[in-house]
């Protein structure tokens, strides 16, 4: 963000920032993952952090296509949001030594992730609306659902076993 001046001036100029925002979020994303996989020890939540992982870099590779479609340059911009709830994620796993507890702070700190990611594509396809890119807008509610879902996987094996086991070994 300009320090001198003010970049942002229009829908359109929030519109790609916020693409930005986001497009750096899914990147950050996609190399948190892969520890988170590890770290699991349940096979099902090992499987839905796998699979959400590939559909990780769908994500990205749909906000490349909304890049190019919206004829501006792909890139990110810092989003200290996603740096922090991945730091506090960090911080708390760090702290945990029992697997069944390590598998819900896990499915805790990637429901946070999916919330935010949520808002963004929430706000963006709300946006792209407004500004008659119905194409764009077609692209990020992909992405946005894929989102849901898999928040509400989340939500069903934290509902399920993986906190009853935690409760067991507690
Ligand atoms: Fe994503
Ligand atoms: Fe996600």
């Amino acid at each position: 963000m300009g320090f001198f001046s003010k970049d942002i001036r229009t829908m359109d100029d929030l519109f790609v920032h916020t693409l930005r925002d986001v497009y750096y979020a899914e990147n950050r994303i996609v190399k948190a993952l892969p520890e988170m996989i590890e770290k699991a020890e349940d096979s099902q939540l090992k499987q839905a952090f796998k699979a959400h992982l590939g559909e990780t870099e769908n994500h990205i590779a749909r906000l490349q296509e909304v890049f190019r479609m919206h004829g501006v340059e792909v890139r990110g911009v810092d989003c200290p949001a996603i740096d922090g709830i991945i730091e506090e994620a960090d911080d708390v796993v760090g702290e945990v030594d029992d697997p069944k507890v390590m598998d819900a702070a896990l499915i805790a700190a990637a429901q946070a992730v999916e919330h935010y990611e949520i808002t963004r594509y929430g706000t963006l396809v709300a946006w792209a609306k407004q500004l008659g890119r119905h194409d764009c807008a077609r692209v990020l509610e992909k992405n946005l659902e894929e989102e849901k879902a898999t928040d509400a996987k989340l939500t069903a094996m934290a509902e399920g076993s993986v906190n009853m086991k935690a409760r067991a070994a507690g």
